[in-house]
């Protein structure tokens, strides 16, 4: 009996142990091996997740799905661009693959108050030449504040670099972060306004969007809460990720749709 519960006990130990390092390598970003703390994702699972792309296929954004023939992204992804120099690619995960359909752009709404990203108003829509037949995610409303408490374990999803000034994701990756209090922000970031944006991201970094990542979306809830839009670096330590809100737009983004 005793012999028993000393090898129960033993084996215990012994488990906890090899727990800690399994799992203390996977925690540091420098040996992770896709994005900044990210893991493969398939547009099955997410399929109003696209990609924006030029017209020579190279990926330069993500966006969302919101109707069927359009999606919100980032202003600075877009401003500047023309309709017919911009396609969406929906169902990809594969970037070298020829999966999905490569939607063109018939008309790109830059928010009208958009200057840079970190003074806010970092949201665009595009309308597509088509419907596209697929799950579409639902914006956030004023009303949902709830969503946007500190802590809520977010959803990020995008094809861009695996670190600060790296090389894009081949694949679509995805990973949680978890939503930032407004003053945690603010203290990282003087630009940092809540009403315009909201951040994302573990005190000590290790998992973030980057570049190639905006426009794409931060979901909680089963609703769009923000679009990548800025950082310091990407997944520093005390530099959280931050999203275009879309609370507040509802209304001038619902306007478009
Ligand atoms: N500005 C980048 C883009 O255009 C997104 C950067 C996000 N940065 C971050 N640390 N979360 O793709």
């Amino acid at each position: 009996m005793a012999k028993t519960l000393h090898r129960l006990i033993v084996s215990v130990v012994v488990s906890a142990l090899a727990g800690i390092f399994f799992v203390a390598p996977a925690a540091n970003a420098d040996v992770s091996p896709m994005i900044v703390g990210g893991t493969r994702a398939s547009t099955a699972d997410y399929p109003w997740v696209v990609y924006l792309a030029s017209t020579s296929g190279s990926q330069f954004c993500g966006g969302t799905l919101v109707k069927a023939n359009k999606v919100v992204t980032a202003a600075h992804c877009v401003k500047g661009r023309t309709p017919a120099s911009t396609r969406v690619v929906h169902g990809r995960d594969d970037k070298q693959s020829t999966a999905g359909t490569v939607a063109s752009v018939t008309k790109i709404w830059v928010h009208p108050s958009y200057t840079t990203a970190t003074a806010g108003y970092d949201v665009a829509v595009l309308t597509l030449d088509r419907n596209i037949n697929s799950a579409t995610l639902p914006l956030a409303t004023p009303a949902d504040t709830a969503l946007y408490a500190a802590g809520n374990s977010a959803l990020i999803l995008g094809w861009g670099t695996t670190s600060s000034g790296g090389s894009a994701s081949r694949y679509l990756l995805k990973a949680n972060v978890p939503l930032t209090s407004d003053a945690t922000c603010k203290s990282a970031y003087s630009q940092y306004s809540n009403t315009s944006m909201v951040c994302a991201g573990f005190p000590q970094g290790g998992v973030d969007t980057c570049q190639g990542d905006s426009g794409g979306p931060l979901v909680f809830g089963g609703k769009l809460i923000g679009d990548t839009s800025w950082g310091r670096g990407c997944a520093a330590a005390g530099y959280p990720g931050v999203y275009g809100r879309i609370a507040p737009y509802n209304s001038v983004i619902s306007a478009q749709l």
